[in-house]
């Protein structure tokens, strides 16, 4: 085995170590392309390298659909989040062993994070394995599995030194369980002013979304810090359409007349891109 997968090489084995059988829960090994534990689960890693653990149904809606993935990996390389992935890049650069993101879509985020940290590896978790596919090979020390979040995760207790979270769902308690003590919690979140020229275009922001998250984690997290990351910008009429495609109202194009309001979007967009990264050490 290569000790760092890319693409369609294996897991890197310090991923493989952390993972757990999600059948039975027991540690599993790596073999050829296959993941197998000693009950005799298995677990075969796809064509574009990441491994899909899931044995429930999911329900509909929940995994990001191929157009969406799409929308989000045209949106994320034109460079117009990157201020959010150098800040990433910043607070995780203390990272070293396993990082895992929760909800990690394609990659793009997490990539940035094991460029800064050298020493790391990451695990990319989704539900959406049209997204994994292009997390398989985002980067050479990274490694992609299918699960949902909201099921107790297949991975063994404190393995992480790093949880990433952006704008995907938080599970407190699982966060707590694989991240080692005193391990690092980093979420971000849009901010309330974030693409608000947009209108109804996309999903207006909870305002109060900060406290909720601090109440969410709060029983397993102290938080330790909270940046704004906040510019304005120009989005090119393509860009606007990747940035409503690639989020929840893609889905209700339909109402209010947006798409003929979108088709409409022929100029340059002035907007704000804002976000919150927060930062948590385990307790
Ligand atoms: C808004 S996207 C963010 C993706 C990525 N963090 C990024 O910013 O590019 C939310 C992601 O969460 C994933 N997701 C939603 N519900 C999930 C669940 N229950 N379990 C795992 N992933 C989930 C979606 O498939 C999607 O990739
Ligand atoms: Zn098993």
């Amino acid at each position: 085995m290569t000790p760092a997968g890319h693409g369609n090489d294996p897991l890197p084995p310090l991923v493989v170590d952390a993972l757990r059988c999600s059948v039975c829960g027991a540690p599993i090994g790596a073999a050829d392309r296959t993941l197998r534990c000693g009950n005799r689960h298995s677990f075969d890693l796809a064509r574009q390298g990441y491994v899909n653990l899931l044995h429930a149904r999911i329900p509909a809606g929940t995994a990001d659909t191929a157009p969406m993935v799409a929308a989000r990996a045209d949106f994320l390389a034109s460079g117009a989040y990157e201020p959010l992935a150098d800040e990433l890049a910043r607070v995780c650069a203390e990272a070293d062993g396993l990082v895992i993101d929760a909800g990690a879509g394609t990659g793009y985020y997490l990539a940035h994070v094991l460029d800064a940290a050298p020493g790391a590896f990451g695990l990319a978790l989704d539900v959406s394995a049209v997204a994994l596919r292009r997390a398989a090979k985002a980067h050479p020390r990274l490694g992609a599995a299918v699960w949902n979040l909201w099921e107790p995760w297949p991975l063994g207790d404190e393995v992480a030194s790093v949880m990433l979270n952006v704008f995907a769902p938080r599970n407190g308690p699982e966060f707590h369980r694989v991240l080692r003590p005193g391990g690092l919690l980093t979420v971000a979140a849009p901010a309330p002013d974030h693409l608000h020229e947009l209108g109804d275009l996309v999903l207006a922001v909870d305002e109060r979304k900060e406290e909720r998250l601090d109440g969410t984690l709060g029983e397993y997290f102290a938080r330790t810090g909270r940046t704004e990351v906040r510019r304005t910008t120009e989005l090119t009429p393509q860009q606007v359409r990747q940035a409503v495609e690639m989020g929840p109202t893609a889905h209700h194009l339909d109402r209010g007349g947006r798409r003929e309001r979108l088709a409409a979007v022929s100029e340059p967009q002035p907007v704000t891109v804002s976000f919150t990264v927060s930062t948590y050490r385990r307790l």
